[in-house]
């Protein structure tokens, strides 16, 4: 088989979107207790549904209940981790991909000292991860910032947030340390321009004196120096230790060969990887920077910022992969939706329910373009298709057209590990049915794992193992080499 003895089979899961316990144990609010489920509004209509104003979040602050609000419920893993830890064990998993909420560390995120219960609970966690030999991956921010820092700051427009995340970093690392050398700063770093307040607790009504644009670019750039500085800190504090930066591959296909078609792919895929570049390259892309003058944006530097983000790059590179897009000078093309972005319908390519573009290949595509591109080891942090199960009456799911997704892919893996890919993991999205983070339904579900959750919470929490757990356990068995 191509793939290494020790590749990291697994699964990746978000704290905003499994633990619940919004208000337990001195947990602060973040920026994904002001997510509402909005069964009115299209599912395809990302925007719509990631959209937030001030008036949202004071709405949010005053209601104190989870109905409406699945983000904060999850799938109560904070009650639940053990149970769940040896459900993924006996799949045979080698790592969980796993993220710490900030808000139960620092609940506003200015605290000086963190909260005790926060501690204890993510040492627990790790404490069972080991027992069963599963080795964590752990992203330090994953859509849950404190809601505090977006409130009093409008979030990582300040530069004032780059102290408030270092600390919170330092503080897990030196807690941590013993048992987690796989860290990754933050989830899908460019998607900071596609849900701002997801991301960087952006709010476009607070934006004054600045464009929403212009408050985009500058919180990535204070993100940019903040993962500097924790990769720093990571490696003076934990010997050994691994910092990834990552990426939401969005691999973009020009329509078809008409240059101005190809032009316009091109121009988004280096959009793309202008993320990864900086974090791996450890510099502003020429064309990156002229590209943002172009459009008057001016980004406020430190002096020092430029020999921290050349000094401190990132060991790995970590992304994740869903669907191609493609991208045409017609504008009169038919549109569909993928992963919080727009795209020209590809006819070559079948789509979810949410019209995403199933795309194998487009995986295979992107696992030799970026190892061609970055030369680092990669690891796929989420692959995975969102659906509608249903309990048939045999009590079981069958969802073969998730297994026929994830075989379909994981093919492409190994042709491209054959081709010299450098690839040491995959933990696909989500190993249990969890909270979405574009529409906040629990009805669009990844899991191998199924949850009794309805979109209103209703529902008793069993977990149930779909067709698909059996089949994912014989494939981390062989190492990938049985996938029928
Ligand atoms: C990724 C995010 O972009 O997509 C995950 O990192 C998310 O947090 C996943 O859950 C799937 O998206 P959705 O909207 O189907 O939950």
């Amino acid at each position: 088989m191509p793939l290494r003895k020790d590749f990291l089979w697994g699964g990746a899961i978000a704290a905003n979107q499994v633990e619940g316990a919004w208000n337990v144990d001195q947990k602060g609010m973040s920026v994904a207790d002001v997510a509402t489920f909005k069964p009115t509004i299209d599912v395809k209509d990302y925007k719509a549904h990631n959209t937030v104003t001030s008036d949202m979040i004071q709405q949010a602050r005053k209601d104190l209940e989870v109905e409406w609000y699945p983000k904060r419920r999850g799938i109560d893993f904070y009650h639940r981790y053990k149970e769940d830890i040896q459900l993924f064990a006996e799949m045979g998993f080698k790592a969980l991909r796993i993220s710490i909420a900030w808000t139960r560390l620092f609940p506003t995120g200015e605290e000086t000292e963190p909260n005790v219960a926060g501690i204890d609970f993510y040492k627990n966690v790790f404490k069972e991860l080991k027992k069963y030999g599963i080795e964590p991956i752990v992203t330090l921010s994953h859509y849950e910032m404190p809601l505090a820092l977006s409130e009093k700051y409008n979030g990582w427009v300040d530069r004032k947030l780059i102290d408030f995340f270092v600390h919170y970093a330092e503080v897990c690392f030196k807690a941590f340390g013993e048992y987690v050398t796989y860290w990754l700063t933050f989830n899908e770093i460019d998607s900071v321009g596609r849900h701002p307040f997801t991301t960087a607790g952006i709010v476009e009504d607070k934006c004054i004196g600045y464009s929403l644009e212009e408050a985009v670019y500058q919180a990535l750039h204070h993100q940019y120096v903040a993962a500097a500085i924790a990769t720093k800190l990571c490696h003076e504090l934990i010997s050994g230790s691994q910092m990834g930066c990552m990426l939401t591959k969005l691999t973009t296909y020009p329509n078809t060969c008409k240059p101005e078609d190809v032009l316009l792919s091109l121009e988004s895929n280096l959009n793309n990887y202008a993320h990864a570049d900086i974090q791996i390259f450890g510099e502003y892309p020429t064309l990156y920077k002229k590209h943002l003058e172009n459009k008057g944006i001016i980004i406020t530097k430190a002096a020092e910022d430029d020999k921290l983000l050349r000094e401190h790059t990132a060991d790995y590179l970590a992304f994740s992969y869903y669907m191609s897009r493609t991208e045409s000078s017609d504008p009169s093309l038919e549109q569909t939706s993928g992963n919080t972005i727009m795209g020209v319908k590809n006819p070559y390519l079948p789509s979810t329910e949410w019209g995403w573009q199933i795309d194998p290949v487009g995986l295979k595509i992107s696992l030799l373009e970026l190892q061609d591109r970055y030369n680092v080891p990669l690891i796929i942090v989420e692959n995975g298709m969102g659906a509608k199960d249903e309990v048939t009456s045999d009590g079981k799911i069958h969802d073969s057209y998730r297994i026929s997704y994830l075989r379909q892919h994981i093919k492409e893996i190994l042709e491209a590990v054959e081709a010299g890919v450098d690839l040491f993991g995959y933990t696909s999205w989500a190993p249990i049915d969890l909270i979405s983070v574009s529409t906040s339904q629990m009805s669009k579900r990844y899991g191998y794992i199924y949850v009794d959750q309805d979109d209103l919470g209703e529902g008793t929490l069993e977990r149930i193992k779909k067709d698909s757990f059996f089949w994912y356990k014989k494939v981390i068995e062989s190492n990938g080499s049985i996938l029928d």
